[in-house]
């Protein structure tokens, strides 16, 4: 017997025996199947599609195959790779969607949780009160003028015609600063900036003063010891009185409303003369509610003094008062946002608690 002819007669290549091509697809289908994650399956995948894996190398031995059997051949290895291609994009497919599900799970947002929360600030009443007012003014073509509230006592009283007696200088009112004979005190009032703007311009002198004074009042739901006002002052030839009322009711109108008119009473003030106290009507009621709780039934509300510039005052700053005239007013700010915005207790005023800032709205 001879032995078998390598050259010729066929030899069973090993890549493609049946059993074998069904180990490797077993192969990768329990590979396919153990992959837990995609990244798992994509390690794999090499091994089992790849150039090198068991059924590409079968694949690759089809082509020495005599005619006769290449087909049957090509058959089985085709269905074997079609089989281990369906089983990876299988794989694929649900381990994709359990990634998708667990994303979706993972990165839930929970619209319950509460976030933190940062209250907006809040500009002062007080400033949106004091701006509107100065706005008023300008709008006339007067000026701002300020001055120190750390002020001497010269400006504040004696230049303003106020004599060593008079009670705005006792202890009581003043907070002195130190040593108390030392002639420099807290500005008990913004009338100083008069002094100060006369001396400083000549005239014609159109100007707003507004600005924190100080008073030794205990704090209360109307008084506290530190408050805001503003000061008018108006110098030129030929002013009079009938100017003082225009430019009040221009502001009474400008703050409270169109149609709001100001009544002037007969007062005292060491630095005006004439002087007067300053009333608007009640722009609530109008003065036809006898049971307002705005103005108390009254119809006209106080707002502050006013006067005729007292000529001692106009000489002590260094303006002739032959030549010129001029009318003062002084008003409380924190009396006209009570007033304005209802505002019942001093104390929301002054704590500086941003609810009650916040209610005023962000005008700017
Ligand atoms: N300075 C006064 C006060 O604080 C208010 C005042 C009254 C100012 C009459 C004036 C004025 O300019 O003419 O109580």
């Amino acid at each position: 017997m001879s032995g078998p002819n390598t050259n010729h007669d066929p030899v069973p290549v090993a890549a493609l025996d049946p059993e074998a091509i069904e180990q490797a697809v077993q192969d990768a289908l329990d590979a396919c199947a153990g992959a837990t994650d995609l990244a798992g399956l994509k390690s794999i995948r090499h091994s089992h599609q790849g150039d090198k894996s068991p059924l590409a190398l079968a694949n690759r031995e089809i082509g020495g195959l005599p005619p006769g059997e290449k087909a049957e051949a090509g058959k089985r290895v085709g269905q074997a790779r079609g089989r281990v291609a369906q089983a990876f994009k299988a794989r694929q497919a649900e381990l994709e969607a359990e990634r998708d599900e667990r994303i979706l799970v993972e990165e839930t947002l929970d619209l319950t949780v509460g976030t933190p929360h940062h209250r907006l600030g809040a500009r002062h009443p007080i400033s949106l009160v004091t701006e509107r007012i100065e706005d008023i003014f300008v709008g006339m073509g007067w000026e701002i003028a300020e001055g120190p509230e750390i002020e001497s006592e010269w400006l504040t009283f004696d230049a303003l015609n106020i004599g060593k007696d008079h009670p705005a200088r006792g202890e009581q009112d003043t907070f002195f600063v130190e040593p108390q004979d030392g002639g420099v005190i807290l500005r008990t009032h913004t009338s100083p900036v008069q002094i100060r703007t006369m001396l400083e311009r000549t005239p014609p002198i159109y100007v707003l003063c507004p600005g924190k004074v100080f008073r030794t009042d205990d704090l209360d739901a109307t008084h506290t010891p530190v408050f805001h006002q503003f000061e008018g002052l108006v110098v030129d030839e030929g002013i009079t009185m009938a100017h003082l009322r225009g430019a009040l009711d221009t502001f009474v109108q400008g703050l409270f409303g169109e149609g709001i008119i100001t009544r002037l009473r007969p007062n005292y003030f060491p630095f005006t003369e004439p002087s007067a106290e300053i009333d608007c009507r009640c722009w609530v009621c109008q003065g036809e509610d006898a049971r307002c709780r705005t103005c108390g039934g009254t119809g006209w509300i106080e707002l502050g003094g006013s006067g005729m510039v007292n000529r001692r005052v106009l000489a002590s700053a260094g303006v002739d008062p032959d030549r010129y005239t001029g009318f003062a007013f002084g008003l409380g700010i924190e009396r006209s946002l009570m007033l304005r915005h209802g505002v019942a207790d001093m104390h929301d005023i002054i704590e500086g608690d941003v609810r009650f800032s916040s209610a005023f709205g962000m005008e700017i």
